[in-house]
């Protein structure tokens, strides 16, 4: 079967240099060979790594708004990309991108999500492996990095503005504030109990998070509120890692299509230093390969995003950091399953 790649050098969701370098590290640690020599994988790949900076305007042009830095290039960088994942996936490829800073997940879910919705009929169900929760509204944001606040603008939980800041995403659905929907996009209740729901291009019902170890404040608040399944590194301690997988799953239901963006921090420091913004006490490299292994003996992966790595940070442990990342792909696309 085939697989299309997609490489987005782009770091502008984050203030870290490097991060553009993450993919031609993996490509050069031989990633995609092993892809297609040992997996037996047809590899579509146009062999350039996208910086998109042609798109992206200059410092000067794309001053802060609502608190997030660099807010143009990431709308305009991630619409392209949600063309290019559209396009492979629509194709029935499998969808691999490699990053990148996680600003870049808003293009590829999007992307994904709209075309197998077109092929299929299906809404798609996200996996999101990471320290971090990146479900920042820019006005929750401490950072105003784009990069923790993806999963915001893909449920609808945040949305474009007066200058179309991701104006292009979540066209269909219906705007926070308008009749039945509170600020957030969340469905008003007429006084009931329980969660409210947003509406973006991915349901929160769809969406699962593993590995979480540093979630800000307003992050916790927008989980609970929506309801939103996360299984945290206490949880993995308590249950192990076989068990939350099997949760996880279950939650999502079976024969559902699955995108995975698997965040390399998600890994402890330990095993993945080279990344913008690490958190100790993470997973081991075992845990992470075993999320991918679970994903991929469902069946029903149908895209993956590996992003965050940054060869230029922690240059002594980067080579370990690229390895481990080739290896969370090889594992997501069935290598050590018998
Ligand atoms: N929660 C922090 C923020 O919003 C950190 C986000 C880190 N995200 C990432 N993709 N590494 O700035
Ligand atoms: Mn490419
Ligand atoms: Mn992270
Ligand atoms: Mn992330």
């Amino acid at each position: 079967s085939e697989i299309g790649v997609t490489c987005v050098g782009f770091a502008g969701g984050q203030n870290k240099a490097g991060v553009d370098t993450g993919p031609t590290a993996l490509i050069d640690n031989g990633l995609l060979s092993q892809l297609e020599k040992d997996l037996g994988y047809t590899i579509l790949h146009d062999g350039q790594t996208h910086t998109y900076t042609s798109h992206q305007p200059a410092p000067e042009d794309d001053p802060i708004h609502r608190g997030m830095h660099n807010p143009r290039a990431v709308s305009a960088v991630t619409e392209q990309l949600e063309a290019q994942v559209y396009a492979q996936a629509v194709e029935g490829r499998f969808a691999l991108t490699l990053g990148g800073d996680h600003s870049i997940a808003i293009g590829t879910i999007a992307g994904t999500a709209r075309a197998i919705r077109e092929r299929l009929g299906r809404e798609i169900a996200v996996i999101w492996v990471d320290a971090h929760a990146d479900i920042n509204t820019p006005e929750s944001s401490e950072s105003g990095h784009v990069h923790g606040m993806p999963v915001a603008f893909l449920t609808g939980i945040a949305r474009e503005d007066d200058l179309k800041i991701f104006g292009w995403l979540n066209k269909d659905t219906p705007t926070p504030g308008s009749e039945g929907y509170d600020k957030l996009g969340g469905k008003v209740k007429n006084g009931g109990e329980g969660t409210s729901a947003a509406t973006g291009v991915l349901s929160t019902k769809k969406l699962v998070y593993i590995g979480l170890r540093d979630v800000d404040r307003g992050e916790k608040e927008i989980l609970r509120k929506f309801g939103i399944k996360a299984f945290s590194m206490h949880d993995i301690d308590k249950w192990g890692i076989g068990r939350v997988m099997e949760l996880a799953l279950a939650h999502i239901g079976s024969d559902t299509p699955i995108h995975l963006s698997f965040d390399v921090d998600a890994l402890d420091p330990q095993w993945a230093p080279s990344t913008g913004t690490p958190v100790r006490g993470g997973l081991t490299l075992r845990e992470g390969d075993f999320i991918a292994e679970c994903v991929a003996e469902t069946g029903s992966l149908v895209a993956m995003d590996l992003v965050e790595v940054n060869p230029s940070l922690e240059i002594m442990g980067a080579d370990e950091t690229v390895r481990a990342g080739c290896s969370l792909v090889r594992c997501a696309l069935g290598d050590t399953l018998l």
